[in-house]
């Protein structure tokens, strides 16, 4: 029976288009999964949506949707993505799916039932963005998030919990038993330290906010977001349902699982997983393959900074091929790289252009003006042999240094082997100059031997680029005429093809890209011109949803910066029953003083909250320009404090 292999990626928020960071994980993950087809494995790969959550309820928001419409139109865009990047996952989980969410609800009850779930109350600071509370200790200066650097709010709440500290223990054990639990072994390191710093139990459930699932026995609870995204792994696979033969297979009786994962969300990977497992009764079966993050030069991609990249249009102009190649090349084993429109154009131009694709039709076009198309293995004693024998042996070095590399993920340095084998085929042309041994009746038999060892070198290569080259590897094999039995990882060894017969005229597998004008092309997508301000057009509300917020006439009567926070300013305001404090963020517009004596608009029934250590009890109206400048709408002179605006 064959092995099994159980690769997974990590399911992506739909909270817009994907970038090619979010193409770099599946891509890997498919590439993986290919190698480990040839090898031979069972292997099953999942990807999907982790579709719940305040984060996705804010995104369907802005763009005027109700949650289902938002998650149901990214969902659509990552499988068509996906099928333009060939990717060949084996299913599509949505956790909005009910085989999902059915799952999750019932992990919920059978945790409450064992006690590793109870409930408790929780207060603190809350970041939206990464759905995540952040200790005092943890939080950045200015009370920011220390994972995204963005604002985050006090946030108290009646929660569930997860005793992750009964599982400290436990966990640290495991993580030293299996010492390739998590891997690249900084990481491992990372999280063992993380984990002897002191597992505080997890607020496990939301009250704040509804588009989630509900705890079963307590419905106006959510389930964390991330319990419920974790879940997916084992939900996918039929995990407590009618038919669980794949869980069964893949994961209780399988021999390998890998999820790969961006090194933002390996805490909840190798501490929340696990535990999860652990109180379920489930075998913590998987490895955990944490890779590192493409940045630009400006740092993380963007929209704000104008520096994100989408594939769609990379794979279309410039080939699926160069696409897979190049972003799972670029990006070094565990840690982030950069990436360039200069090293997107150059490297293609380099590596499938120059070195692999022109070697290709060299070997052709010199098959056929000297063999007619067909060359066999032809011994001899030319000292040129000497150069034929090195690339046979640098041929089996690449081989199996290439399947060690996979074999530990590092498919990166894989490529790079590839390479240096190309190159190396390449180098036998430089040494041998085939056009000047045809010139001699008597080395017809060298000729013949260099040109084999051309051909056989490439074909070696070709099947080493299988998982990657999804459609030129099968091109480059019908151009040498190689039979689908010689494609494959057992047929490798150099000579296991002893006769070739070639086309008539190669193909040009890879087009030459024009440096200059297309690193331009790819810079302009970067940085689209800047189109007209986007109208949002909110829905419809009734007069009652309007009479509900009140809005009045308010002096202000003295106004200063906060201490704390730069955009922000803190007025006093008469608004006619009292002064209140109102934090507005308009220190970028405003001198304080000037606006002493003003009679602005303010809305006086929102509930009170503390900004930056500021308690604010309302909301100035401001008007907000295309390029963002903010000014405050003011009443008019006949209106005082107090007077409501209707
Ligand atoms: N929904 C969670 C995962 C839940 S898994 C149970 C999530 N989604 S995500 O869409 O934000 O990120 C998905 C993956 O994309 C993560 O592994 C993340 O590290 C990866 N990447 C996002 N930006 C990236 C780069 N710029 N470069 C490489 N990978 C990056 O997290």
């Amino acid at each position: 029976m064959k092995k099994t292999f159980y690769i997974t990626t990590p399911i992506y928020y739909p909270s817009g288009k994907f970038h090619i960071g979010s193409a770099y994980t599946t891509c890997l993950c498919d590439t993986i999964k290919r190698y480990k087809e040839m090898q031979g494995y069972d292997a099953y790969f999942l990807t999907g949506t982790d579709e719940h959550g305040m984060k996705i309820e804010q995104a369907a928001r802005d763009n005027n949707l109700k949650p289902l419409e938002h998650v149901d139109r990214i969902a659509n865009l990552a499988k068509d993505l996906w099928k333009q990047l060939a990717i060949t996952n084996d299913d599509f989980i949505r956790t909005t799916e009910p085989r999902h969410e059915k799952v999750v609800a019932t992990i919920f009850d059978r945790l409450i039932a064992s006690d590793d779930i109870y409930l408790g109350e929780y207060s603190g600071n809350y970041c939206v963005q990464c759905e995540a509370y952040f200790t005092p200790t943890q939080l950045l200066e200015g009370n920011l998030c220390p994972d995204c650097g963005r604002e985050t709010k006090i946030v108290k709440e009646e929660t569930y919990f997860l005793r992750l500290s009964k599982y400290q223990d436990r966990l640290l054990e495991f993580i030293e038993s299996n010492p390739d639990f998590i891997f690249p072994e900084t990481r491992r390191n990372e999280v063992v330290q993380f984990i002897k710093s002191g597992l505080v139990d997890l607020s496990v459930s939301r009250t704040s906010f509804d588009w989630g699932i509900k705890v079963n026995s307590d419905p106006k609870h959510v389930i964390y977001v991330w319990i419920d995204a974790l879940s997916n792994y084992i939900s996918a696979l039929g995990y407590l349902s009618e038919d669980d033969s794949l869980y069964r297979k893949y994961w209780v009786n399988g021999d390998e699982v890998i999820h790969v994962v961006g090194k933002d969300i390996l805490r909840f990977h190798a501490v929340y997983w696990p535990i999860v497992l652990m109180a379920l009764g489930v075998p913590v079966k998987f490895r955990l393959f944490v890779h590192g993050w493409y940045m630009m030069k400006e740092g993380k991609m963007s929209k704000s900074k104008g520096n994100v990249v989408y594939p769609e249009p990379l794979v279309e102009n410039y080939g699926l091929d160069a696409f897979r190649y190049f972003i799972v090349k670029e990006l070094p084993y565990g840690n982030d790289g950069l990436f360039t429109p200069e090293d997107y154009v150059n490297r293609i131009n380099t590596d499938l252009v120059n070195d692999l694709g022109n070697l290709v039709s060299r070997s052709v076009t010199m098959v056929n003006k000297y063999f007619h198309g067909e060359v066999s293995k032809t011994p001899h004693q030319d000292a040129l042999g000497v150069y034929e024998t090195e690339l046979e042996n640098i041929a089996q070095e690449v081989a199996m240094n290439y399947q060690e590399l996979m074999d530990d993920f590092k498919v990166s340095a894989a490529l790079f082997e590839i390479s240096r084998l190309v190159g190396r085929i390449n180098k036998l042309v430089d040494e041998t100059s085939p056009w000047d041994l045809a010139k001699h009746e008597a080395k017809k038999d060298v000729l013949a031997s260099v040109l084999y060892h051309l051909l056989e070198g490439l074909r070696i290569a070709t099947i080493l680029y299988r998982p990657i080259l999804i459609e030129s590897a099968p091109k480059i094999f019908a151009m040498l005429g190689v039979e689908e039995d010689l494609r494959t990882l057992e047929s490798i060894g150099f000579g296991n093809k002893a006769n070739y017969s070639v086309v008539k005229i190669a193909e040009h597998v890879f087009p030459r890209l024009d440096a200059e004008k297309e690193i331009a092309t790819i810079k302009a997508w970067m940085n689209p011109i800047k189109s007209e301000p986007e109208i949002v057009v909110k829905p419809e509300i009734g007069i009652d949803v309007f009479n509900q917020v009140e809005t009045k006439v308010g002096l202000v009567v003295s106004a200063e910066a906060h201490k704390n926070a730069k955009k922000l300013l803190i007025l006093q305001i008469n608004t006619g029953d009292r002064i209140r404090q109102v934090v507005s963020g308009i220190a970028e517009f405003y001198e304080p003083g000037s606006l002493i004596g003003r009679k602005l608009l303010v809305i006086t029934n929102l509930q009170p909250v503390k900004l930056r250590g500021e308690l604010s009890e309302g909301m100035i109206l401001c008007g907000e320009t295309a390029k963002h400048e903010l000014f405050v709408i003011e009443a008019n002179d006949k209106l005082l404090p107090g007077d409501v605006v209707r």
